[in-house]
């Protein structure tokens, strides 16, 4: 269709299933796509058949050298920025159990990732956009700060702070034209998290929602496909829950 053609558009955490989703959409939509990851995702990223549309970057958002250079990739490659996923997360690796349990060096690496790491590739991309005078910033929360999972708070914490940082900045940039909202998934099980949680958790997540469905990470691309176009340029500050309905009880 078209919806993203010309935009440069960089994804974190690319290498994951969602990252994967959101990149291999954006392709479609015609934009360049810069997919960076801790790993080196480059096989990825070819097996895509999108030619130098798409570049892999190795990038750690918990190093501000790492995120001004996917910038700079960025901006070097394909001549501008116009919108960024902060997609990288600390979701597997964390640890479920009572709050009074969480370690208190996991509890800090969740922030890092999850709020820092998100802050620094704003802090990259912000010196460009500003520049252009407009660009569009999507943070990835989640929904387990509205749901109030619990036994899970370092992580459902760090998201619900994904929600402040988004808004507040979205005023602090919107005089730039630059647009910073959230988008909000639900479980989005793959092989690893069924490992972890075996499939219950799903069942009752799907049962708990009004389309009674496993979420897939493709669910997540037309909502961000819409949030970085240009039919999306009145919407900032916001945090667009995608959960197929979630009733919170
Ligand atoms: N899967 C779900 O059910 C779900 C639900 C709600 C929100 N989310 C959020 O969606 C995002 C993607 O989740 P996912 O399930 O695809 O996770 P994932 O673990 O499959 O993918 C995350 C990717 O981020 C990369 N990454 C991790 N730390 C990084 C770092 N320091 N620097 C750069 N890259 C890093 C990993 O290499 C991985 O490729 C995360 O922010 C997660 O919190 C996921």
């Amino acid at each position: 269709m078209g919806l993203l053609k010309d935009k440069t558009i960089i994804v974190t955490g690319a290498g994951g299933n969602i990252g994967q989703a959101y990149c291999e959409g954006f392709l479609t939509e015609g934009a360049n796509v810069l997919a960076a990851d801790l790993s080196d995702i480059s096989d990825t990223v070819q097996s895509w058949g999108a030619g130098d549309r798409v570049k892999a970057f190795r990038a750690n958002v918990l190093e501000q050298d790492d995120c001004d250079a996917m910038a700079k990739a960025a901006f070097d490659t394909f001549g501008r920025i116009d919108g960024i996923v902060n997609n990288a997360g600390f979701f597997k690796s964390a640890s479920f159990g009572s709050f009074m349990d969480i370690a208190p060096d996991e509890w800090d690496l969740c922030y890092q990732v999850n709020v820092r790491g998100t802050w620094q590739c704003c802090r990259a991309v912000y010196p460009y956009m500003k520049t252009q005078g407009a660009g569009r910033i999507i943070n990835i929360s989640s929904n387990t700060p509205y749901k109030g999972i619990p036994n899970f708070l370092h992580y459902v914490s760090s998201k619900m702070a994904i929600v402040g940082l988004s808004r507040a900045l979205a005023r602090e940039i919107g005089g730039d034209g630059i647009i910073v909202n959230s988008l909000c998934p639900d479980l989005i099980p793959d092989d690893d998290i069924i490992e972890r949680q075996g499939t219950a958790a799903n069942e009752r997540t799907v049962s708990e929602r009004c389309i009674k469905r496993t979420q897939l990470p493709e669910d997540m691309v037309g909502a961000a496909v819409f949030l970085l176009s240009d039919m999306s340029g009145f919407i900032t500050g916001q945090s667009l829950l995608v959960n197929g309905g979630a009733h919170f009880n």
